[in-house]
């Protein structure tokens, strides 16, 4: 069978590995992939959002299952006009994914259909925002409709912080498009747990929990990132928790969907709060997650192809869908400075051993050599029968990912080994 994936970062790198354990595989495509993915697959330089190229090499090179990893061009439709030329895909319709696209259709959605999430209000019109926040409870939490790179979410704990971010999004359009409408919402507490799940949009298999480290600095300081690290399972989802996951939040909004004529089929990522109250939804991906992906696959028993074929065809129930009962940590390596500014250009090395467990994120193939190239540069996963272990050896193996500049947190799973204790 030959694979083509839509994408280019760490995330993209670990399904690309896991898809190569099935022995139908023949060849796999990235686009646009990178320099470290090169070692795994085919890389081609087309754009994730070229949306007409990727259908036209597509079709040029009889694929015959593709997967599309990235928000953007799912939410833009890669995966309907894959479809509309007869290619089988991984991941969510355009009307489905906009449950990632459109903050506010996930709200109301929830609202709708009683899906337990934060309050809100939703805003088209910046005096009427201004206005609400003279009252509305202090800290609050000011979201951009639209797709933000991750950072259209500010939580202001004074009144005027809070009126900035209104004033930035609605007046200064820091967000473009994505600002013309904002949601206001309440601030909640609680541990957060990531949950990816396949769905064929008939039943809902949640993989293994994970958490994410959001923020760039130790003991969660500093400005929110795309993820400095994860680990796997996330101890804060317990067996009770789940149960009450799976009845009060997954079912029903697959039923929603459903109800809406947008039937969810791919991997829908529940960022979820475990607050004083139960768990509640604080977002919806129509995507897998970066780097849950890093610590999720790796624990996948299951043949990944098999499931992602089966969320396709309509027979995920009949598919079995296994984790190992063991435990993951992935590190991620960053240029000094990410996420605001950082420099590029420098060479990256490896030990062997560092490489084999390393999926590559921003890095290039520049005269023989690979550099780095983006802010996440890579990602290091181990996998231990505890998760005191998986930490210890992802710290060990990412020692062995080199280049000038490199940042890592260095409390990756300090508070879920807490948690565990
Ligand atoms: P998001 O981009 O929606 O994942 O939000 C980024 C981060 O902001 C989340 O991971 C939470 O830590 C935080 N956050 C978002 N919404 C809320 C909320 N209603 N209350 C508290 N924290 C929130
Ligand atoms: N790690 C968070 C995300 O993928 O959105």
């Amino acid at each position: 069978m030959k694979l083509l994936v839509v994408g280019g970062g760490g995330r993209e790198h670990a399904i690309i590995k896991s898809l190569k354990k099935n022995p139908s595989v023949t060849e796999i495509f990235a686009l646009p992939g990178n320099g470290g993915i090169a070692r795994d697959a085919t890389c081609v330089p087309i754009g994730a959002t070229d949306i007409d190229k990727i259908v036209a090499f597509a079709v040029e090179n009889h694929i015959d299952y593709a997967v599309v990893a990235p928000d953007d061009p799912l939410v833009l439709g890669c995966v309907d006009a894959l479809e509309s030329k007869g290619i089988p895909c991984f991941g969510p319709r355009s009307c489905a994914a906009i449950i990632e696209g459109s903050k506010v259709f996930a709200k109301n959605l929830m609202k709708k259909y009683g899906i337990p999430t934060a309050r809100y209000e939703v805003f088209d019109n910046m005096d009427s925002a201004l206005r609400y926040l003279d009252t509305a409870s202090i800290p609050t939490v000011i979201k951009a409709d639209g797709l933000a790179l991750g950072k259209g979410v500010i939580i202001a704990s004074t009144r005027e912080e809070a009126k900035a971010a209104v004033r930035d999004m609605m007046e200064g359009h820091i967000f473009g498009a994505s600002g013309d409408h904002v949601v206001i919402e309440e601030f909640l507490t609680g541990p957060e747990v990531s949950v990816l799940a396949f769905t064929d949009g008939k039943v809902v298999k949640p993989m293994v929990s994970s958490m994410d480290h959001k923020r760039a600095g130790d003991n969660d300081t500093g400005l929110n990132t795309g993820g400095m690290g994860t680990v796997a399972p996330n101890p804060y989802y317990t067996p009770e928790v789940a149960q009450r996951c799976m009845e009060e939040i997954f079912l029903p909004t697959i039923a929603a969907m459903n109800a809406e004529g947008r039937t969810f089929r791919g991997c829908l990522y529940f960022g979820l709060m475990i607050t004083p109250d139960g768990p509640k939804v604080i977002e919806y991906n129509c995507r897998f997650g970066d780097p849950e992906t890093q610590v999720v696959l790796p624990l996948l028993e299951s043949d990944l192809l098999t499931v992602m074929q089966a969320t396709t065809n309509g027979t995920l129930a009949e598919t079995e869908v296994k984790f190992a009962d063991k435990h993951a940590c992935c590190v991620i390596t960053a240029s000094n400075g990410y996420p605001t500014s950082y420099k590029k250009g420098f060479e990256i090395t490896f030990t062997p051993e560092a490489l084999e467990h390393t999926y590559i994120a921003g890095a290039k193939e520049e005269n023989g050599k690979l550099v780095t190239s983006g802010g996440r540069v890579t990602g290091t996963t181990a996998v231990a029968d505890t998760l005191g272990e998986a930490i210890r050896e992802a710290y060990r193996l990412s020692d062995g990912v080199q280049f000038a500049g490199a940042y890592r947190r260095s409390d990756i799973g300090k508070r879920a080994l807490q948690a565990l204790k």
